[in-house]
């Protein structure tokens, strides 16, 4: 379900993306796969909706790249590990 609130940002992006540089080719597969996933249900790039902002994702962990393929392929084990990791 699309929050209302999330509507003029959602209607911005498209905007947006439509007089921006043209995507390279894998970019439009990520978007398509994020739109097909219905990542954007939860996740609004640039604002914090029911899903935390995806900016700077790779920055925020180690391994960023790796962290977020394990992370999407298996959400449940990630987050495990990272209970651990703040009870050490
Ligand atoms: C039902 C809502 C929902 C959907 C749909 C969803 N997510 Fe999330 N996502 C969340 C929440 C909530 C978190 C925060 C989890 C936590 O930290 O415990 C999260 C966290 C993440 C993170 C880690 C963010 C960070 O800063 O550490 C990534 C990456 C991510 N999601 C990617 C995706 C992708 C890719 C999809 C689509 C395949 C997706 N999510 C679909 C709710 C969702």
């Amino acid at each position: 379900m699309v929050k209302t609130a999330d509507v003029g940002i959602r209607a911005k992006d498209l905007l947006v993306t439509k007089i921006a540089t043209p995507m390279s080719e894998a970019a439009k597969r990520g978007k398509d796969a994020f739109l097909e996933g219905g990542c954007n249900g939860c996740h609004v790039v640039g604002k914090v909706s029911s899903g935390p902002d995806l900016v700077g994702v790779l920055q925020r962990h180690e391994n960023g790249e790796k962290w977020v393929k394990e992370f999407v392929l298996d959400p449940a084990t990630q987050i495990q590990r990272a209970l651990c990791r703040c009870y050490d």
